[in-house]
């Protein structure tokens, strides 16, 4: 069998960074003396990584990090045409896009109406919603040569339209009903170009990281993930996704979610 390779996108963040140590703790390894070429007959995976502002530190022979501004269509197209060659060899089994933002030091989620400002709902929407479809634009040629790859992005069950119960935080939550729009539509146009690939949107529950800390005092201990237990639930669950069970929302423990 031939190696396998991962891309993990915002990997500097609480579930990106769990979700390579995930696989690099699961996937076989590389063979005692490696060859140069991944194109060898052994199963090893290797993981390229993105980070954004700070560089992690974790350092694995299998691993490789990139430095990428999921906003910048040209930084996405570079990293496309220098993974190019390599995923040739050995194809792109999983793209997992684990950027998002909620909050920062001028940004909240609004509690209501009042709070809306234009220039927050931009930046989400351009942050959270349409560096999926950029990436999905620049690597769709490395995910075809693979029988059965996986695109998803981690999404939020706040961008479920039908599940909005409690209302409030309109940008994020419009930033991932955006995003799963855009997921939707591109497994319906992936499922004519790309059979092979199963186009996901994921919710990863409730998970101790920066984005969610403000907000981690209401939510029962039980249910306030680590980001290894994420990381967990993410990678069982994206290991047993099929081409055919493309353009759906899931949730962390296998739950199919409303749009
Ligand atoms: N944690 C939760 O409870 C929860 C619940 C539902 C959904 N989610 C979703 O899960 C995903 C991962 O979130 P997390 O909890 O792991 O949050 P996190 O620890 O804050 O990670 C988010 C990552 O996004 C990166 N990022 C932000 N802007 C970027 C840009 N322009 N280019 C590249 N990377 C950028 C950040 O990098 P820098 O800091 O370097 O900018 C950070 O590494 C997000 O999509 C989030 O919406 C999380």
């Amino acid at each position: 069998m031939n190696a396998s390779q991962y891309l993990i996108v915002g990997a500097g963040g609480g579930i990106g960074a769990a979700l390579v140590a995930r696989i690099l703790a699961s996937e076989p390894s590389l063979p005692p003396e490696p060859s140069s070429s991944l194109a060898t007959d052994n199963a090893a995976c290797f993981v390229h990584a993105t980070w954004h502002r700070r560089k992690p530190e974790l350092e694995h022979p299998q691993l490789r990090w990139h430095q990428l501004d999921v906003t910048d269509d040209s930084q996405i197209a570079n990293l496309a045409s220098e993974l190019q060659a390599d995923m040739q060899q050995a194809p792109l089994h999983w793209l997992v896009n684990c950027v998002g933002v909620l909050h920062h030091e001028t940004l909240q989620p609004e509690k209501n109406l009042r709070a809306v400002k234009a220039a927050a709902i931009s930046e989400l929407i351009d942050i959270n919603c349409t560096p999926s479809l950029l990436l999905a634009k620049h690597f769709a040629p490395h995910l075809k040569q693979h029988k059965a790859a996986v695109f998803a992005t981690v999404s939020a069950k706040v961008g479920s339209i039908e599940d909005n119960r409690l209302g409030g935080w309109y940008s994020y939550r419009m930033s991932k009903a955006a995003l799963n729009m855009a997921l939707k539509t591109l497994s319906i146009e992936w499922r004519r170009t790309h059979p092979g690939v199963c186009v996901a949107a994921l919710h990863p529950g409730t998970t101790a990281t920066g984005l969610s800390e403000p907000f981690q005092h209401n939510v029962p201990s039980d249910q306030l993930f680590s980001s290894a237990k994420t990381a967990d639930y993410l990678y069982r669950l994206m290991s047993n996704l099929e081409p055919s069970a493309s353009g759906r929302f899931w949730a962390f423990d296998g739950e199919e979610l409303p749009w």
